[in-house]
């Protein structure tokens, strides 16, 4: 085959000796417009796992590669006056310049012919020319726009600024991270060595700051300078260089994610930065250009056609693109919003930002460096007060709200079962509470409980609007208090626009076939169009519920329960004054998002003034509508915090979703916890994580990030009322006590998971 490599970076450069090593007849010429030496950037990082790959494909060059390697376990993070080091990380790092030589030199030596200082116009040119046209131009690709329509490119230019310097200082013990306050604001540095006596030191801050700083009319010299000096205890007196003299200006860049939704159009196929980025915080943009070019290499010879070929390679790297972009994702907005986080405890800080890709868990930062990480959680376990056992994953620490102890962070996310009579929770009710208190978690919280008989989601639905149902709730509290350990919280609510429906398993949201109740809201807005238009609400109408509420939280009080929830989420009564969608009022109570809040605001403050003092009221919201700027979006959920905090709200249960038909959730692990974590970390208050969080690693690293107060669980709930207990025992952690007549289960338990036998302590 004739084949023409646009480009000679590491894509271009690696398939081309890829192919040549599956075919020596293959005649391939590499375009480069640079001079050999003229590549821009520092050093390139790359992962053991990336380096096998490289070996099994082509053990020379691996070779070479490997013994010209800068090896670091060490991660250092230098923060507000700290330096913190974790170890086990394991990176290995290269200059970009060494590398590509000895690309070419192995080029070379395979007979593949290099075309330095040829600029191509246009992959067009090629195609016709060669029978193959490797289009690997690098992250401006004039390939991907040229055939824009084919590849149907989508380009997001991300927020911060950064620029990639190199340095003659050290940073030869560790990959180090600098942060910095100036009178600008924040900046800070990634610093890796990749050589005997060269290390990458890349310097990013938000566009706020860059602007402050000026650096925009700066030279690349004068850029240099001003970098040194903010970060000049670093340098030891070393300067700070840059080898970006194709750049204009100071050299600073936006990074921009790259995607295609197609890669390949008749002959020509897009292969590295070309086809997507992923940013360089995760330091897998060389190891993508090379494991595509393996890839490709491997479908051209076991497909039976280009089209097949092409197809197979697009269809499998997508999806590694995307999990590493995912990931990229995750680790740029964390540095986009790292002011946020600026406020932790140096220990946190260091945790939030080694787990910031969400790609190390908890359990394997332990692998990686087991003291630290202990460390890290004696630090959590004595900040929650908890006794003398600080070696305890964060799960199992204690957590207070007032005078409520819970004895630790997992908590029965409200579930509603549709198993009431006339709003009386039965038998099912006590048995299933029971079981979920018996079951570990620190505090339980009853499904949505109805105001009146009308503010019902379902007739399945439990109330507190009367004395039997008083009655049959404190039956259930008393059995939690008397025979667990647990903490029991009543969540209620009116069902708004979402009542007089089906029951959850027949049909959710889908009217009663007979005999619907007429139902009201903050406007006169269905839920559906096979709903029922809700009456909006009058003052009359408002009062009147108000008092309905005030009165539950009475009876909520004398049967015990420890905590209150208001359910101001998911679409029902409260929710429906909250979200633009369905507030349409011209009155005080609609319009801004301080009117809109008005009418729950004043449910709470009626609701806390009969409350006991010492019991703690949490709300709960949905912190994103999904349908973008029209709804609530996690920006607007901040405001909503603050003014829920502002009225005393002890904490914020952030959920999201469930309050329009056209909403368009991602879905996701821990789906829902960026928006507690914006509204913990943001304004201050406890907030309570829940959405898809269904192993103990989720909970403890949500914990240990700061990401969260407390970790709601519901779904995992109802498969395994004994979540908390047989996670403990997974873990090995002794520290949770069992109800004694199931200590024969609980010890084998512990035998079988390998945990040892736990410590017998009574309830
Ligand atoms: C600040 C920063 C830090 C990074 N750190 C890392 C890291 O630690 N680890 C890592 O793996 N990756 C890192 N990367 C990413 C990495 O540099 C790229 O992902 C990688 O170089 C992609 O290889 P490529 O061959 O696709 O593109 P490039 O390396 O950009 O190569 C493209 C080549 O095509 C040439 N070219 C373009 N147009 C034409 C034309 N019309 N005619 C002829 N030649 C042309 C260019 O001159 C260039 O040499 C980083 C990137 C940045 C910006
Ligand atoms: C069967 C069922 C009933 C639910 N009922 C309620 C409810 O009454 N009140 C509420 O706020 N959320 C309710 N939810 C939502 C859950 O509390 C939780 O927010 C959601 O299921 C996501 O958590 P998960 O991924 O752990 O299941 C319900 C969820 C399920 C599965």
């Amino acid at each position: 085959m004739k084949i023409a490599c646009l480009g000679g970076g590491p894509a271009g450069l690696y398939f081309a000796i890829s192919m040549k090593l599956r075919d020596a007849r293959h005649d391939i010429v590499v375009f480069e417009r640079n001079r050999p030496d003229d590549t821009f950037g520092w050093g390139v990082v790359l992962s053991n796992e990336t380096f096998e790959n490289l070996a099994n494909n082509d053990p020379l060059s691996a070779g070479e590669i490997r013994r010209h390697f800068a090896y670091w376990d060490d991660i250092a993070v230098h923060y507000r006056g700290e330096k913190i080091v974790s170890t086990g990380h394991g990176f290995s790092g290269i200059a970009r310049k060494k590398l590509l030589q000895l690309l070419q030199q192995r080029a070379r030596g395979l007979g593949i012919e290099l075309r330095f200082e040829t600029e191509i116009a246009s992959a067009a040119e090629l195609s016709g020319a060669y029978d193959l046209v490797v289009a690997a131009d690098g992250l401006n690709s004039k390939t991907r726009n040229e055939f824009a329509a084919f590849f149907r490119p989508a380009v997001e230019t991300r927020k911060n600024k950064f620029v990639w310097l190199g340095t003659h200082q050290k940073f030869d013990d560790a990959f180090t991270f600098i942060f910095e306050e100036t009178a600008h604001g924040w900046i800070w540095a990634h610093a890796y060595q990749f050589d005997a006596d060269t290390a990458t030191f890349i310097v990013e801050c938000s566009d706020a700051t860059w602007h402050k700083f000026g650096f925009e009319a700066m030279s690349q010299d004068e850029n240099c300078r001003a970098c040194e000096r903010i970060f000049e205890k670093y340098l030891g007196g070393h300067k700070l260089m840059s080898n970006a003299a194709h750049l204009r200006g100071s050299a600073w860049l936006n990074f921009p994610r790259v995607l295609c939704e197609k890669w390949s159009h008749e002959n020509i196929v897009l292969m590295g930065d070309a086809a997507a980025t992923a940013h360089f915080s995760v330091g897998s943009g060389t190891k993508l250009a090379m494991e595509s070019a393996i890839f490709l290499a491997n479908c051209l010879r076991t497909e039976p056609s280009m089209p097949a070929a092409f197809a197979k390679y697009e269809d499998a790297r997508r999806t590694e693109v995307l999990r590493l972009q995912s990931a990229a994702r995750n680790s740029l907005e964390w540095f986009e919003d790292v002011e946020r986080y600026l406020h932790l405890d140096p220990v946190q800080f260091n945790y939030s930002l080694l787990t910031r890709s969400q790609r190390i868990s908890h359990e394997n930062l332990r692998l990686r460096d087991r003291k630290w990480l202990e460390g890290a959680e004696a630090w959590f376990q004595k900040l929650a007060g908890a006794g003398d056992n600080l070696i305890r994953r964060p799960m199992f620490a204690p957590f207070r709200l007032r005078d409520m102890r819970l004895k630790n962070r997992v908590v029965v996310s409200p579930m509603a079962q549709y198993k009431a009579i006339d709003g009386c929770p039965t038998d099912w009710h006590l048995v299933h509470y029971g079981e979920r208190a018996k079951g570990g978690a620190g505090l339980v919280c009853i499904e949505m409980t109805c105001v009146s008989p009308e503010g019902r989601i379902t007739p399945g639905c439990t109330g507190m609007y009367a004395p039997a149902h008083e009655q049959a709730w404190k039956r259930i509290v008393d059995f939690v208090h008397g025979e667990t350990d647990a903490k029991i919280c009543c969540q209620l609510g009116h069902s708004g626009a979402k009542g007089s429906t089906r029951l959850g398993w027949e049909e959710m949201d889908a009217p009663l076939p007979a005999d619907n109740w007429p139902v009201m809201a903050a406007s006169a807005v269905a839920w559906s169009p096979r709903n029922q238009i809700a009456r909006a609400m009058t003052r009359a109408d408002m009062d009147k519920v108000r008092d309905q509420f005030v009165a539950a939280a009475e009876m909520a009080a004398r049967c015990g329960f420890d905590m209150l929830e208001l359910h101001c989420a998911h679409g029902y009564l409260l929710s429906s004054f909250i979200t633009p969608l369905t507030n349409k009022r011209t009155d005080a109570y609609g319009g801004s998002l301080e009117n809109r809040m008005r009418y729950p605001l004043e449910i709470f403050r009626a609701v806390r003034a009969v409350w006991p003092a010492e019991k703690p009221i949490s709300v709960r919201i949905s912190a994103n509508d999904w349908v973008g700027a029209d709804g609530i979006e996690p920006r607007d959920a901040v405001g909503i915090s603050r003014l829920l905090q502002d009225a005393g709200v002890d904490i914020c249960d952030v959920s999201a979703g469930q309050t329009s038909v056209d909403a368009k959730p991602v879905y996701g692990r821990m789906f829902q916890t960026p928006f507690s974590d914006r509204i913990r970390n943001e304004t201050g208050m406890a907030t309570m994580a829940v959405g898809n969080i269904f192993e103990p690693d989720h909970v403890n690293s949500i914990l240990m990030a700061g990401r969260a107060d407390l970790v709601c669980l519901a779904r995992p709930h109802l498969a395994d009322p004994y979540w908390t207990l047989h996670a403990a025992a997974k873990l090995g952690d002794r520290g949770e006590t069992w109800p004694p007549p199931y200590y024969a289960g609980r010890d084998q338990l512990y035998r079988l998971s390998g945990g040892g036998e736990p410590t017998t302590t009574a309830v």
